[in-house]
């Protein structure tokens, strides 16, 4: 049985992590950030070292590919991404990454010719510094330009990383692919969550992923005296986003079971000891496998926000800047995967992930799947997220047995 090269791919991650490396042992590698690019670069380079394809496309997506023997083969996506989340984990996305261009060198060594190109894709801005799925999106038809107008990161900051790397906004579109040219999606990535751990098992098997909604929430009140000004006649923008990050919890905890929600960031202006603050800005984020539980969780959190704006004398704002569904991974690609693990001997776990993922995007218009491998303690967007190497290269080589099956002439998906 075919697999991947552990020291190889070791030395491959560990550069990797290298680039926009912490001094806490993870990485920082927002979006269009130096090191982000640097990432990407390396990524090409690796590429082209292997004999491999090598291109970007209208949306900064970055692949290497191993084109099939026949000239208009579809591709079989192997992918994940580069960008981390602030002071992020070196396995979140670049396991994913290295573990695709791995698999195709693996391939390509061996001298297999498969009715299907491989490609390993490194999608843009996975994370939202800017959009989030913005890469893979683009690639699936479904960036639209009333995301583009109003991005989670800000429009600002959006057009800003576009000029940066030299993309044109009105041609991100352009990345597209017709769906009749992908045979499929396969991503490897860390669970982020302790299912695996807990359980014992070395591979889990993603049956879907949830829904997530993101708002900016600004309450704005009065900005005072903090010394002179009277409680009971103070317009506490800062009070209104305090009851609200409380009140989130006791919504969620109450009365939506399954669905999670997050206050990750508020900014109060004028923001000084003694100034009450005037202004307030919440970054929140919601999540739910079920769409109909974020309709109603949504219309709890806005009548919240209204309520206690009402309560503490305030006005409220409340922006959406990012709309994620809830979405099934396909049947056929996870019994793919379960017969990949079953070959290694390998024990496996079908579970949904909480995390976001550009097979998100991807399920949309082509089978797709993903793979899962331990974190421990659960842990992850933080430096300290690490998984055991030797489940990483489990990781990898189902990947790799999972693509040789979806890749192969008796694949469905080709018919
Ligand atoms: C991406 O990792 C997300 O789930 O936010
Ligand atoms: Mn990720
Ligand atoms: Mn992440």
């Amino acid at each position: 049985m075919l697999r991947v090269d552990p020291d190889r791919l070791r030395a491959d991650f560990d550069a990797l992590a290298a680039i926009g490396g912490t001094a806490a042992g993870g990485v920082n590698r927002p979006t269009f950030g130096d090191a982000h690019l640097a990432a990407r670069a390396w990524f090409l380079e690796r590429a082209a070292a292997a004999g491999l394809e090598a291109h970007v496309d209208a949306a900064g997506n970055h692949s290497a590919v191993l084109p099939a023997a026949a000239a208009g083969a579809p591709t079989l996506l192997l992918g994940s991404h580069l960008d981390s989340v602030l002071d992020g984990g070196r396995f979140d996305g670049g396991l994913g990454v290295v573990a695709a261009l791995e698999a195709l060198r693996t391939v390509q060594d061996a001298r297999l010719e498969l009715p299907v190109a491989l490609e390993a894709i490194d999608f843009t801005d996975e994370e939202g510094t800017l959009v989030g799925l913005l890469g893979s999106w683009a690639v699936t038809g479904a960036l639209s330009p009333e995301v583009l107008r109003a991005p989670r990161g800000g429009r600002d900051a959006l057009l800003a990383g576009l000029a940066r790397v030299g993309l044109a906004e009105e041609r991100l579109a352009d990345a597209r692919r017709e769906p009749g040219s992908l045979a499929g999606y396969l991503e490897l990535h860390i669970e982020q969550g302790p299912v695996l751990e807990r359980k014992g098992v070395e591979i889990g098997i993603v049956t879907g992923i949830v829904g997530s909604r993101s708002f900016r929430i600004r309450f704005a009140g009065a900005a005072a005296h903090a010394g002179t000004t009277p409680m009971d006649v103070r317009r506490d923008a800062g009070l209104g986003a305090a009851a609200f990050v409380v009140g989130v919890r006791e919504l969620v905890v109450r009365a939506y079971p399954g669905a999670v929600a997050t206050v990750g960031n508020i900014r109060l202006e004028p923001g000084g000891f003694n100034v009450v603050p005037g202004l307030a800005h919440l970054a929140l984020e919601f999540r739910s496998p079920d769409a109909a539980q974020l309709d109603a969780l949504e219309a709890a959190l806005v009548a919240l926000a209204h309520g206690l704006a009402d309560a503490h004398g305030l006005e409220v704002e409340i922006e959406p800047v990012g709309r994620w569904e809830p979405t099934s991974l396909d049947p056929a690609v996870r019994a793919a995967i379960e017969r990949a693990a079953g070959a290694l001997g390998l024990s496996t776990l079908e579970l949904p992930s909480g995390a976001g993922h550009d097979a998100q995007a991807l399920a949309a218009v082509t089978p797709s799947g993903m793979i899962f491998v331990p974190s421990r303690g659960g842990v992850s967007h933080r430096p300290d997220e690490y998984t055991a190497w030797e489940d990483c290269v489990n990781g990898a080589n189902v990947l790799l047995g999972a693509a040789l099956e979806l890749g192969s002439s008796e694949c469905p998906f080709q018919q």
